[in-house]
């Protein structure tokens, strides 16, 4: 895939839920008009819920059912030729939870973009606010990586952080941290639409003119601060 300056950056978003990531994605494009098209919403079930906020709001809504395929190899050929047939810049992969086989991951390789509720590469996988309590870390966190064959690993583009509180359950975790991956994951598409994203060599990720790719959430003590404040 050529990446001209001038062309709009294609991308299509990959979900199997409600898909909150996917209209932070698509209300960052719209509101701020960024050069990306958004070609396909596409859902790996029909009753995904952020499927009908695509419809609702104009954006081409998907579906291919992993449960209309007998294996993962017969599912992943129909995702990649359904991709394929939209001349791709970037697959953004929002919630979507089914794993790709290396084939497809190969096939796509250095254009498939992932959100994961951890800081990689603590915690891949499920549960992962789960694991971050069970392990009494005191920093969690959201991280924006390209996709390797390996599950829930590969080049780093950005890190969200939010502090561990002592109240904390798997859900407060997870719903502190959800405005965190919307803000994350925008920034990277804004990147994404600047042509600005490198995929170095030594497998790491640069920025050109942007040294700092992690975003922390207020700390714990100005928290508290802030509270007593009031
Ligand atoms: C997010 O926490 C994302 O990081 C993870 O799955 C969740 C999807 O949420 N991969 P949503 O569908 O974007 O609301």
């Amino acid at each position: 895939m050529a990446h001209s300056p001038s062309r709009c950056v294609r991308v299509a978003i990959l979900i199997s839920g409600r898909g909150s990531n996917m209209q932070a994605l698509a209300r960052t494009v719209r509101t701020e008009s960024l050069p990306v098209q958004i070609c396909s919403v596409l859902a790996s079930r029909a009753d995904a819920p952020g499927l009908d906020w695509a419809r609702a709001h104009g954006l081409p809504a998907d579906v291919i059912s992993h449960r209309d395929f007998g294996d993962r190899a017969a599912f992943d050929g129909a995702l990649q030729r359904h991709l394929d047939a939209l001349d791709l810049d970037y697959i953004l992969l929002a919630g979507f939870m089914r794993v790709l086989g290396a084939d497809f991951v190969r096939h796509f390789a250095g254009r498939i973009i992932n959100i994961h509720p951890s800081l990689l590469p603590a915690f891949p996988g499920l549960h992962t606010h789960a694991q971050a309590l069970a392990q009494g870390v005191q920093w969690h966190g959201c991280t924006v990586h390209f996709v390797t064959p390996v599950l829930d690993h590969g080049p780093i583009i950005a890190q969200g952080a939010i502090p561990v509180l002592a109240d904390d359950t798997p859900e407060r975790l997870a719903a502190r941290l959800l405005p965190v991956e919307h803000r994350l994951y925008s920034q990277v598409l804004r990147w994404l639409a600047q042509h600005r994203v490198v995929l170095l060599d030594d497998g790491r990720v640069r920025i050109p003119g942007e040294p700092h790719r992690a975003w922390a959430g207020a700390a714990p003590f100005e928290s508290r601060e802030f509270h007593e404040q009031k």
